[in-house]
């Protein structure tokens, strides 16, 4: 028997997703195995699309680039916000089983940030006009998916991060399979997924002995349970809903208080923010500027996602606490520019040789023998 908690949260994750099923996993790694074997066991189709740079957990079925150790044949990196991704998923409907998005990396900010990280540069276009253009981007998906046949399925793992309706509300796009993880367990490991009938079936209508193995002996466990309760209980709340609100406008005006005050020391830096998440952008060309987050970290800031350029604020985060993070920024770049890490005329190494070079070289043989050149 399942405790009442169990159906409650499943009642309010299907009015908040606006789905059939719910499954509960035990990360959001799994919450995308999950989404993407169901989609694949119902279209009979072998390829997973996901897009440039989106991280989907650590699974080597759809991670790109470094970190996977194979070769992956049975997933395409298409690119963002580029009308070709759309004429290949249309072209390629029939392999494709399931078109898996990020609905918050692919926004515009992603590859710019880095390289402003890296090396400094004004091309950093985070802010709200990015998520207006990925809005539309992420409809243009939804219409090729439903025109070729193609399940569409949101990772949301970081739940409720653009509010208390999740990406779907956020955008005004639907998918047809949601994932999400982290928040939603209120600090327990979890996953969850989201979706129709039809998707979410673990068997095959047709052939009965055929199904869609997919367990784990604690999904779903009574602590986890508890905690989700109480936090969809919350996040359904009026509460909430001003909470998210208070942020935005919070971030919004310390947005504008932080770069006047660069502008006024005379400090080559901007933020850009879009409600909880934040970059800092270098307009000062310097290859060292990814030494900054060392300053700041000894002025006492540890930033998380150092290495893609983004950083988010809590939602608790007063104008107090805003207030103590531009002395912060501020006091360290005072100190970087004294020490001279910021000069002029600061050239910027080419870093694709550096990455290419070992990967085509470790790949190889997989290369050699997709293009039929291998003995
Ligand atoms: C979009 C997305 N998908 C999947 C994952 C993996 O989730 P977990 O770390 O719970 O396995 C993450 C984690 O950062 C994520 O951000």
């Amino acid at each position: 028997p399942m405790h009442p908690v169990v159906t409650e949260n499943i009642e309010m994750l299907l009015n908040i997703f606006r789905k059939e099923e719910v499954s509960f996993h035990m990360s959001g790694t799994e919450a995308v195995m999950c989404a993407v074997q169901q989609v694949r066991f119902h279209t009979g189709r072998p390829l997973i699309a996901v897009f440039k740079g989106a991280y989907h957990g650590w699974w080597d079925g759809v991670m790109q680039g470094a970190g996977n150790p194979r070769f992956n044949f049975d997933c395409i990196v298409l690119k963002d916000k580029c009308p070709a991704s759309l004429e290949l998923l249309k072209m390629r409907a029939s392999e494709i089983a399931g078109v898996l998005v990020n609905p918050i990396s692919g926004m515009g900010w992603g590859p710019t940030v880095t390289a402003s990280l890296a090396s400094g540069g004004d091309k950093v276009t985070a802010g709200p006009e990015s998520f207006d253009r990925f809005r539309k981007w992420l409809s243009q998906i939804r219409e090729t998916c439903t025109a070729s046949g193609v399940p569409l399925i949101f990772d949301e793992t970081w739940a409720f991060q653009l509010g208390p309706g999740g990406a779907q509300d956020f955008y005004g796009v639907d998918a047809d399979i949601v994932t999400i993880g982290k928040a939603v367990g209120g600090g327990h490991a979890v996953g969850v997924v989201c979706g129709s009938h039809r998707l979410m079936e673990r068997r095959d209508p047709d052939r009965p002995m055929r199904v869609s193995f997919v367990v784990g002996t604690f999904k779903g466990s009574p602590m986890v349970m508890g905690s989700m309760n109480a936090v969809l209980k919350w996040v359904r709340s009026s509460d909430a809903a001003a909470e998210f609100n208070g942020m935005r406008d919070r971030v919004a005006a310390w947005v504008e208080v932080c770069n006047k005050t660069f502008s006024t020391e005379g400090l080559p830096l901007s933020v850009a923010a879009y409600r909880n998440m934040w970059c800092i952008c270098y307009h000062q060309k310097s290859v060292y500027n990814f030494l900054f987050h060392c300053y700041l970290r000894d002025a006492g800031l540890q930033l998380v996602w150092v290495g893609t350029g983004k950083a988010l604020l809590n939602i608790e985060f007063s104008e107090q606490d805003l207030e103590r993070l531009t002395g912060m920024i501020v006091s360290s770049a005072k100190q970087f520019k004294a020490d001279g890490w910021w000069y002029e005329e600061a050239s910027t190494p080419s870093l694709l040789p550096l990455v290419l070079g070992p990967t085509l070289k470790y790949h190889s043989s997989h290369i050699l023998k997709m293009f039929g050149l291998s003995k």
